[in-house]
């Protein structure tokens, strides 16, 4: 069982992104647990507060170091990812040279309850992840269209071609977790 840990960049009770990230938790349950990482609580990023880190900051490195990958499940917001997720992203690089997400294997995918589906807002994503020391999943690709009624409230994806294509992202990130772990190297401490 690998130890994932999952930052869902929504705050929004109703957030489509949860709901998805708890739809791959279900149909991954066999050989991921996610870990939901707390990012709402964190200040925002402040050199200054090194010199006595908030616990909720500490916290969220200690997590990150003891998860074998990560998930970044976003929203698009104004073609770009939203700035909850960059603050937490920029905590837990820190303090220099201490990045926690050095050689993580990382996946990203993204809901919108439109057409447009999150891509620009993962291009963006896709282009800094590799400064943080992250190894990034290329393929396949999650742009998810969360449909009224694609997914239930229960969690169960109602069309078969969706499901499938989730299970075989879940595969996926199965196999990429295991070749690139290896390689995580362990957190300075
Ligand atoms: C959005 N939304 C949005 N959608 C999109 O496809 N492209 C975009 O650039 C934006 N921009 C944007 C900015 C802001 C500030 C908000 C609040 C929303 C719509 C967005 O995809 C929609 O609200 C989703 O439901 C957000 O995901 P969660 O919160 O439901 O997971």
């Amino acid at each position: 069982m690998k130890n994932v840990a999952v930052l869902v960049a929504s705050l929004s009770a109703n957030s489509v992104n949860r709901k998805l990230a708890h739809t791959l938790e279900k149909l991954a349950e066999d050989k991921l647990k996610f870990d939901y990482l707390d990012i709402a609580g964190l200040p925002y990023y402040n050199n200054d507060l090194w010199a006595n880190p908030p616990t909720v900051v500490t916290e969220l490195k200690r997590r990150v170091e003891a998860a074998d990958a990560a998930l970044i499940v976003t929203p698009e917001y104004n073609r770009s990812f939203p700035g909850v997720l960059k603050n937490a992203l920029d905590w837990a690089s820190r303090p220099y040279a201490q990045s926690s997400w050095k050689d993580m294997p990382t996946a990203i995918v993204g809901a919108t309850p439109g057409a447009t589906g999150t891509a620009a807002g993962q291009g963006h994503l896709r282009s800094v992840l590799p400064v943080y020391g992250m190894l990034v999943m290329g393929q396949p690709e999650v742009y998810f269209n969360m449909k009224p009624g694609l997914i239930t409230d229960d969690l169960e994806v109602t069309d078969d071609t969706t499901l499938a294509f989730l299970n075989g992202w879940v595969q996926s990130f199965g196999a990429f977790i295991e070749r690139h772990g290896l390689e995580k190297a362990p957190a300075i401490a």
